[in-house]
């Protein structure tokens, strides 16, 4: 018996209907996320099977390995072995191929591919090998889902629909960060991070590793710092403000070995690894580790809440030295061309009621505390310069001052990104209103708890990295976005997972497909066959986009409530109010309720006549004034 996938063919057949009902144009959806440049579906399908060959120069281990990793993919999951033969046997005419081809002649730059597939054979070409995985991503996606699957499913079709794509990312930079200052997160969680990243198509990890409440690092030079540092003696349980603490020890820290082995494992997924270590500011657990580091001389211990703490580095030409040793490590595991050195959200109070620390202002001829901090950057920029390498900075470092190679991270908006830009800065784009993903991505009270604001899935996909204020030539500074994963409220695998899927996929697309490719409408049909892979893939993403968010405002006067029902996603608003769950059969929401104090309104979205996600329910109750 041959079972087919319920989506047999990845490319999903969507007719337009105009109004007078005729078909006007047929588009064909790839489920390829991030959606390719250019692409064509065609007639037929090319199986994989038994008779399968992989051709592949194998001269070259790096392009060997690409094959292989598909090798293995299908291994895995169909119990095939496809052979893989040198590429001198392959032609035009060889049955059953799948080809991996250099050619150095191409003009679709360092990671972009073509990838041609008919019924008898696949092509990928590429002039470089970050092209030819890239590909290679592209062809997971068009199998069935349950390409994905870690386990044996035996007579399937593992079947590709024939296409012709031509894929080049839009932007270099297509990060995603990890905070494990706040909360740690296991190497084998980082690798299905990494995993994941790659199978969205971004290439740069930025790996939080200090911050006030533990310091993630192994120093060999300095060992207080992962064995004071990395552990702090309780943490806030529950929201900021409900002054409640665990009484737990909590921390750990990644051995150099370890981040070597992470930065080894994100480059065959052709990721870079940028590490932060932040500077002047969030260093309270350095502090903790060497007091000599601080301002004021007193000890402290790693922060056991979140926020922004007073406790900085000092400019004493020691803590210099320190940072310059540090750095000399860093550099040593992360072969990255930048390093971040953070800089955000230090409060300059020490400093500025520091006689020592004033009088080093005067004597270095500065105005402030701000162009102290920007000496402060600008002395590490010329150390990491020296070494071969860039900083980066979050954009509190254009206060003071920029450093004179620094490139920037906007955070706080666009505004420095933009202001970098336009002073010929490299810029990555990663403002909190698009690409936080600790933020909320539906109704706070459906979500669970995190550090607030409200990022729905629609709205990451709008974001633009480019802003249009700024000239072509200075949009080239642009280098890309990331999205910032902040882990205050996100203490497990589960819930580091569920803030960042599905969002990664529409990051995918603003990074690699640009703003000339995405389309929503285009996405929200190829999403769901995403989400399947997620679900094969044990990831806990997050199903809010199918939530109904219940708004209720009370008119005292009138003693009632208007009630408005909105959703993010497709399909339509069934409610209640009589206790009963909603089914198709219930009323069909179309305009704001008048309903009585007391009220209990129940609400789900549907599809086809079934429950998308889960019923969401409230009992209207008249606020006390
Ligand atoms: C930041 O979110 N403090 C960069």
């Amino acid at each position: 018996m041959r079972i087919t996938s319920g989506l047999k063919y990845a490319a999903i057949l969507v007719f337009i209907f105009s109004l007078c009902g005729k078909i006007t144009a047929q588009e064909e959806v790839l489920s390829i996320i991030p959606i390719p440049s250019q692409y064509e579906v065609k007639e037929g399908e090319f199986q994989f099977d038994e008779k399968t060959t992989f051709y592949v120069d194998t001269s070259n281990t790096e392009v060997y390995k690409i094959a292989e990793g598909l090798q293995e993919k299908l291994r895995e999951v169909s119990g095939m072995m496809i052979p893989i033969q040198p590429l001198s046997d392959f032609n035009e005419r060889t049955l059953y191929a799948v080809a991996f081809q250099l050619d150095s002649l191409s003009d679709l730059g360092n990671e972009g591919y073509t990838l041609e597939v008919n019924t008898k054979q696949i092509t990928l070409n590429a002039k470089q090998p970050a092209g030819l995985f890239y590909g290679v991503q592209s062809l997971i996606q068009l199998l069935p889902p349950e390409i994905v699957k870690k386990e044996i499913i035996r007579a399937f079709d593992w079947v590709v629909p024939a296409v012709s794509i031509t894929d080049v990312p839009k932007y270099a930079w297509r990060g995603l960060h990890l905070d494990t200052g706040r909360h740690v997160s296991s190497i084998a969680f980082i690798k299905e991070y990494l995993d994941n990243m790659a199978m969205h198509k971004l290439n740069t990890f930025h790996w939080h590793l200090t911050e006030d409440q533990g310091w993630r690092l192994e120093i060999k030079k300095y060992p207080l710092l992962t064995e004071v540092g990395a552990f702090r003696d309780s943490t806030l349980v529950g929201h900021y403000g409900t002054g409640k603490y665990d009484g737990k020890r909590y921390g750990g820290f990644y051995t150099q070995e370890e981040a070597k082995e992470i930065v080894a494992y994100a480059k065959n997924l052709y990721i870079t690894v940028v590490p932060e270590i932040e500077m002047p500011g969030h260093s309270t657990a350095a502090v903790a580790a060497y007091p000599e580091l601080g301002v004021t001389g007193k000890t402290v211990r790693p922060s056991t809440t979140w926020g922004v703490f007073p406790d900085i580095l000092n400019v004493e030409n020691s803590t210099f030295s320190f940072m310059e040793d540090v750095l000399t490590e860093v550099i040593d595991i992360f072969p990255s061309e930048f390093i971040h050195i953070g800089g955000d959200e230090a409060p300059k109070d020490q400093w500025e009621q520091s006689p020592r620390v004033q009088s080093q202002i005067d004597s270095l001829g500065l105005k402030d505390a701000h162009e102290l901090q920007s000496y402060f950057i600008t002395r590490v920029e010329q150390f990491l310069n020296s070494k071969g390498r860039q900083i980066i900075g979050w954009d509190e470092i254009l206060e003071g001052g920029l450093a004179p190679n620094a490139a920037v991270m906007s955070w706080r908006g666009e505004e420095g990104g933009i202001a970098a830009a336009k002073s010929g800065h490299h810029v990555v784009m990663s403002p909190g209103s698009h690409l936080y993903f600790d933020h909320a991505q539906g109704d706070l009270q459906q979500e669970p708890l995190n550090i607030g604001g409200y990022l729905p899935l629609d709205k990451v996909y709008s974001y633009k990295p480019t802003p249009e204020v700024l000239t072509a030539e200075e949009g080239n500074y642009i280098m890309g976005a990331q999205a910032n994963l902040w882990t205050e409220y996100l203490p497990t695998d589960a819930s580091r997972e569920y803030m960042v899927f599905p969002r990664i996929s529409a990051l995918s697309e603003v990074v690699w497909s640009g703003e000339e490719h995405k389309d929503w409408e285009s996405f929200k049909k190829r999403l769901p066959e995403q989400l399947i892979r997620y679900e094969y893939q044990g990831i806990n993403y997050a199903k809010t986009i199918y939530n109904i968010e219940i708004n209720a405002k009370c008119d005292k006067k009138h003693k009632n409530f208007s009630v408005s029902l909105h959703k993010q996603w497709d399909g339509v608003i069934y409610f209640t109010v009589d206790g009963s769950n909603p089914t198709a059969k219930s009323k069909l929401y179309s305009i704001p309720l008048k309903l009585k104090p007391g009220t209990t309104v129940k609400t789900g979205l549907f599809k086809e006549g079934k429950l998308q996600g889960v019923i969401t329910s409230e009992t209207l109750e008249t606020p006390k004034s």
